[in-house]
């Protein structure tokens, strides 16, 4: 049966991204029902498939969500913290729909709503919803637990487009997460963003640290280093497109409908 789905951050990158998909039939079960984008959206009141290069949907971009809550199955969302978060009240009232979290940025209380939503309805929330980067925390998860205690430094470094408004990534911060869980370690207490001047002195051995490359139009790319005393490893991933994020978005929207209200991860979608 189709699941009727709203994206939420319609006229942006990603938000156009995934209509296009949605539009091309790649996930047959998934029909875009609803487009919504803020009032001062450039694309507000056009048609979404139109506004992102695909054909006619007959979806026109809307500002409020609310009137097509009771025939959503899912909503994908790719906006801004502000809005997601907005979102995590009205949806556990509301006790729908499902909901597919892109969004990055959000902060502890943002994080905190959210999972308040997820014991009411089903969640998938991921800073990366690729396939090779979730791979890369298996495997990410695997390697700190190999080098734990064993003199390993851990060095992450992203790059991303000159538009992007977070830094560091939530991706990096995610593959960060990974290591710190192998090596039995809390990120929060480890993770160091940036070193500049002399206060920093010699680096200690449990610190992650973390650089942010901001310019042109880089998708995403991502390295994370082990550098010890007589070698290093370093494990990259590079998104050349942004329709891996897209199609992994779309993948989740579909496994999601129907699973039991809680916070998910691309992991349990993808089942790696
Ligand atoms: N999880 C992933 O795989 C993944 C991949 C790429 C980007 N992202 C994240 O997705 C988000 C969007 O990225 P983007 O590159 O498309 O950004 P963008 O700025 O191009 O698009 C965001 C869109 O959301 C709209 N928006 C903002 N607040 C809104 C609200 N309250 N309600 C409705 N619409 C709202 C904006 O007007 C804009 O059109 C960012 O947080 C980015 O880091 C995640």
């Amino acid at each position: 049966m189709s699941k009727n789905v709203v994206v939420v951050g319609a006229g942006g990158r990603m938000g156009k991204t995934i209509i296009r998909y949605l539009l091309s039939g790649a996930v047959p079960d998934l029909k875009l029902i609803g487009a919504v984008d803020l009032w001062d959206c450039p694309d507000r009141d056009k048609d979404a498939g139109l506004a992102s290069g695909a054909k006619e949907s007959g979806v026109k971009i809307m500002t409020d969500l609310s009137a097509l809550v009771p025939q959503t199955d899912v909503v994908i969302d790719f906006s801004s913290h502000h809005g997601t978060v907005g979102n995590a009240e009205r949806f556990a009232k509301w006790a729908k729909p499902a909901w597919i979290i892109g969004t990055t940025g959000i902060g502890a209380d943002g994080k905190a709503a959210i999972a308040a939503a997820a014991k009411i309805i089903p969640v998938v929330f991921a800073p990366n919803m690729s396939l090779g980067v979730n791979l890369l925390l298996a495997l990410l998860e695997q390697a700190g637990r190999a080098l734990k205690d064993r003199g390993y430094d851990v060095e992450i470094i992203e790059r991303h487009h000159r538009k992007k408004k977070d830094s560091p990534s939530g991706t990096a911060l995610g593959l960060g997460q990974a290591v710190a869980k192998g090596m039995d370690l809390d990120l929060d207490k480890v993770a160091v963003h940036g070193r500049h001047g002399m206060a920093n002195g010699e680096r200690p051995a449990t610190e992650i640290g973390f650089h942010a490359i901001r310019g042109g139009d880089y998708v995403g790319d991502h390295t994370v280093i082990f550098a010890t005393e007589g070698e290093s490893i370093e494990i990259s991933h590079r998104a050349s497109s942004r329709d891996t994020f897209a199609f992994g978005a779309l993948r989740a929207a579909s496994w999601v409908v129907g699973k039991k209200p809680a916070l998910y991860s691309m992991r349990d979608v993808l089942g790696v």
